[in-house]
């Protein structure tokens, strides 16, 4: 099982990434300094997680090189005019001077109204969206970031294939990664076949089902588990892997943040079995779009919105 992935901007990226997505301020910097320390090198963020700060002195706590490190954020939906303003805000709050790679963290502008800075809203409730607003502005401000050096790689995240495809019509540099719900439940096999054959990674967020999973009662996994004797969460970090995917477990708690690092070779038989859960009846999203799917996510529950909930 591959311990890294080459991406097309030439680097390479850790199979594995600790994910900070409702790590609370208090709880990440021990849990960063901590995953550094067990041997984790990739550690995962974004601006809008509101805990870059602790982040960063997590890995100012590990006393492990910054070079030696893969970190990750994301440009917020407030920020698609200003990339490099949302940018510098990061590294500044990270204390570092350039990331390993940076993503858009929606294929969606939201503008500050005064409401908010990050979350600006509507008098009816509904967040403030510029639904004009073209990606192909935001990708080029991503190109310009990466040719300044302050970003050794760019990529995308919650882009369906009609996202990308309609980027792919102006950008100069492809995506080197796009970051997306992914587990046996949310497989994504269309969105995984379409970015391989463009030489995008995908990056699976919430792979264990985030809280509350819906994974935890599922007998395929158990069985999974106790056929390799492994833990179930094991199998679904491994499944990633084992299908070319870069897997970001996000965990606070010490002993789970080391287990969350083995990875174990799974045969074509478990594939299979974890491969076709969806398509037999159990396909499920952890994580809704916080505008709803409203937004020409056309394909967001698979095309024709077949996989929606009812
Ligand atoms: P905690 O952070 O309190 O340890 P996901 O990565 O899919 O978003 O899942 C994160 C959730 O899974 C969190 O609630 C996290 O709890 C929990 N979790 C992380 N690692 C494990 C593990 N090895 N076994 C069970 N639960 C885990």
């Amino acid at each position: 099982v591959p311990t890294e992935f080459k991406l097309n901007s030439g680097t390479t990226i850790p199979a594995v990434g600790l994910g900070t997505w409702k790590s609370e301020p208090g709880q990440v910097t021990q849990a960063v300094a901590h995953a550094i320390k067990s041997g984790y090198k990739h550690v995962d963020g974004a601006l809008c997680y509101g805990n870059e700060a602790e982040v960063g002195a997590g890995i100012k706590a590990s006393g492990v090189d910054r070079k030696d490190l893969f970190i990750t954020s994301k440009l917020w939906c407030t920020y698609h005019d200003r990339v490099e303003e949302g940018l510098n805000q990061t590294l500044k709050d990270l204390g570092t001077d350039y990331l390993d790679l940076y993503l858009i963290h929606w294929p969606v502008r939201t503008v500050e109204n005064g409401t908010s800075k990050l979350f600006p809203v509507k008098e009816d409730g509904s967040r403030n969206i510029d639904r004009e607003w073209d990606q192909a502005k935001t990708w080029a401000q991503m190109e310009a970031v990466l040719a300044s050096g302050k970003v050794k790689a760019i990529g995308v995240s919650n882009f369906s294939e009609l996202y990308l495809e309609r980027l792919s019509k102006t950008w100069k540099v492809v995506p080197a990664v796009n970051q997306v719900e992914l587990h046996p439940y949310n497989p994504q096999h269309s969105l995984k076949a379409y970015c391989d054959s463009k030489g995008i990674v995908l990056q699976a967020y919430s792979p264990l089902g985030s809280n509350d999973s819906p994974l935890h009662a599922e007998p395929v996994l158990v069985e999974i588990a106790q056929k390799h004797n492994v833990a179930p969460a094991t199998v679904l970090i491994s499944y990633q892997v084992n299908r070319g995917v870069v897997v970001l477990p996000k965990s606070v708690t010490p002993k789970r943040i080391e287990d969350n690092l083995k990875v174990i070779k799974l045969d074509a038989e478990d594939l299979a079995k974890l491969d076709g859960l969806a398509a037999a009846g159990k396909q499920q999203r952890v994580v809704s779009p916080p505008w709803g799917t409203d937004l020409g996510f056309v394909d967001w529950f698979g095309p024709d919105n077949k996989n929606a909930p009812a």
